[in-house]
């Protein structure tokens, strides 16, 4: 059996800079009120037609490659997490395979739906592959196109200031015991599914919601067409939704207890660790965690004052900041931990 290591980091940020002053223009909303709830300050948001969740994804996939010392071509598994592909289907994993001009068909492409805990999920589902000798060069990616799908009106203001564009990728390859990741944790409880959820455009059909459900079937009249509806689209029903206190309530507990049983795992305690590597979910959240697990400032990575919450792509951008800095050298313990819509979460312990 090998170990999992990260041997490539990269990101890839859009141009456009979209401060909490760009979006007091848009809405009614404040930076004071903004940088007290969230910590945010400025986020980055894709013009239109500029970039999609994966040609971001494939230029941060090129900084990764080339870090790994390897081509594109050496990629044999591509794991790709967002929960704002291209498309409805096919899903971007094979869009990825496409912007990186790999033209070998043995590799598989994995599209992975579990919003900031995707990369976290991703790494345990690689971290398997790796331990067996199955892959070598494992390319696995966050990305998210969020500007394109929130309500940038007064309406949605709840939301839309906390998101960001953006892109990360890492390539995962063998090495030696008791290096690279010690251990992975991954949860889920579907039973708080809609806390904070965009169930459409989607194919329930109104089945989760009872006063949109409409009795009998006339094949001749009644055709279902569900997936996007007038009603939809009359109520704006098409945007996140979040219940902000209980994700916040819930995170800052999901996210000590996950961080704890990966230390506890693996025989270590909080002091042991270098760097502690949170899904940048919102400043308040992480520093709420900080607290509660007894961490110093220096054990904690922040960066979404600059890029705001990118979901899947935050701990992998992090990750490349991190190195970028020298925040994470050889031989460090980290900790990368995220909670997120479904509600899922969970966290990897490395030794980098
Ligand atoms: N600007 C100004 N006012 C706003 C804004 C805004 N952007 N958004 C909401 N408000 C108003 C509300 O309308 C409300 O006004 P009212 O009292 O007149 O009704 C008031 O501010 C308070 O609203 P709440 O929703 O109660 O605000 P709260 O203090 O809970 O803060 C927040 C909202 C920041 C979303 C908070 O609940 C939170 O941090 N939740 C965690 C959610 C989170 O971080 N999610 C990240 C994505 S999920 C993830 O990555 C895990």
């Amino acid at each position: 059996m090998y170990n999992t290591k990260i041997a490539g980091a990269g990101k890839f940020i859009p141009e456009k800079v979209v401060t909490n002053q760009d979006l007091e223009k848009l809405m009614e909303t404040s930076d004071q009120w903004i940088r007290e709830r969230t910590g945010i300050e400025e986020r980055h948001w894709l013009r239109r037609g500029e970039e999609t969740s994966s040609t971001m994804a494939a230029k941060a996939s090129k900084d990764a490659i080339k870090m790994a010392g390897i081509e594109a071509e050496d990629i044999d598994f591509i794991i790709f997490a967002t929960l704002s592909p291209d498309f409805f289907f096919p899903g971007n994993g094979v869009m990825l395979q496409r912007h990186l001009g790999i033209t070998k068909t043995e590799i598989p492409a994995l599209d992975i739906r579990n919003q900031c805990s995707g990369f976290v999920y991703g790494l345990e589902v690689a971290d398997q592959f790796i331990k067996t000798g199955k892959y070598k060069n494992i390319l696995l990616v966050g990305a998210e196109y969020h500007s394109g799908g929130i309500d940038i009106s007064t309406r949605g203001r709840g939301i839309s200031v906390l998101f960001g564009d953006g892109a990360g990728a890492v390539v995962l390859q063998p090495t030696d015991k008791d290096k690279g990741i010690l251990t992975t944790h991954i949860h889920s409880d579907g039973s708080q599914a809609e806390i904070l959820s965009a169930k459409n455009p989607g194919m329930h059909g109104g089945y989760y919601d009872e006063d949109h459900k409409e009795g009998g079937y006339d094949v001749s009249t009644d055709h279902p067409f569900v997936l996007v509806t007038d009603k939809m689209m009359e109520d704006s029903l098409i945007y996140p939704f979040m219940e902000g206190q209980t994700v916040f309530k819930t995170a800052v507990r999901k996210f000590p207890e996950v961080i704890k049983k990966a230390l506890d795992t693996a025989g270590y305690t909080t002091n042991d660790v270098n760097l502690v590597i949170p899904h940048q979910a919102n400043l308040r959240i992480s520093q709420f965690v900080q607290k509660l697990l007894h961490l110093r400032d220096d054990q904690m990575f922040n960066n979404i004052q600059k890029y705001g919450n990118t979901t899947a792509a935050s701990i992998p951008i992090a990750i490349t900041e991190a190195l970028e800095q020298g925040r994470v050298k050889e031989g460090d313990l980290v900790v990368l931990a995220a909670f997120g819509s479904g509600f899922t979460w969970g966290s990897a312990l490395v030794r980098w």
